[in-house]
């Protein structure tokens, strides 16, 4: 399964590329433009940084300004995911982007319907919003689900990258539902690491090595 943090915060690349786990970073437009930096500068910055895919989100309204836009991304990183939010010109953009080989990725996904017409149109990836589903009462699990099995029966190749996610927990049930990809915030990441009981355990078999070295 490949695993994402979704930050364009240096330090927190930093410090989870070191990791050596992960198998890139995605953007989105909200989370670059907190960073108070030019956005091509911050990508450059990122790719310097990832030994992996980084992830962009065009703004741009018409498939051929968001082929302009993604272009212009692709010159600045090594292994570029063009996201597109799911509409009729993100599809079209998808679809020019996919056929000369760029890896695409349909974001805002939240039915079924839309991940097809996202296949459909050669995304490498498609995103449902697990999280922000839950939020307005909706089963986002079920989504992932439903996406996974219909593109199985179909035979699609586009990959499910569960996005939204709060809690490590999310991870485990997007995987458990068959998604072959997540995002998660570096918070979530770094609790992926984490059980108390290991931390006790650790603490227990080194206060019982510590015994055992003065007792030899
Ligand atoms: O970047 C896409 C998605 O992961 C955003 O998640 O937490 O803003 O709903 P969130």
């Amino acid at each position: 399964m490949e695993l994402y943090i979704d930050t364009a915060d240096l330090s927190e690349i930093k410090h989870a590329m070191t990791l050596s786990i992960l198998d890139g970073v995605t953007t989105n437009p909200s989370i670059l433009s907190k960073q108070g930096v030019p956005y091509k500068q911050r990508l450059a910055e990122i790719n310097e940084l990832v030994d992996g895919k980084v992830w962009y989100q065009v703004v741009s309204e018409n498939s051929a300004a968001m082929v302009e836009e993604a272009l212009e991304v692709v010159a600045i990183l090594k292994q570029p995911v063009i996201k597109l939010p799911m509409g009729p010109e993100s599809l079209k953009a998808s679809k020019v982007l996919s056929s000369q080989g760029i890896q695409t990725n349909i974001t805002l996904v939240y039915s079924v319907a839309q991940a097809m017409l996202a296949a459909k149109a050669g995304a490498s990836y498609v995103s449902p919003y697990v999280g922000r589903i839950n939020d307005i009462g909706w089963p986002g699990l079920q989504l992932i689900n439903d996406i996974v099995r219909i593109f199985s029966i179909q035979g699609l190749q586009t990959n499910v990258i569960g996005a939204s996610l709060r809690s490590n927990q999310d991870i485990v049930s997007v995987a458990e539902q068959g998604a072959s990809a997540a995002t998660m915030p570096f918070k979530v990441f770094m609790q992926m690491f984490n059980h108390p009981m290991t931390d006790s355990g650790l603490v227990q078999f080194l206060e019982d090595w510590k015994v055992y070295q003065h007792q030899n």
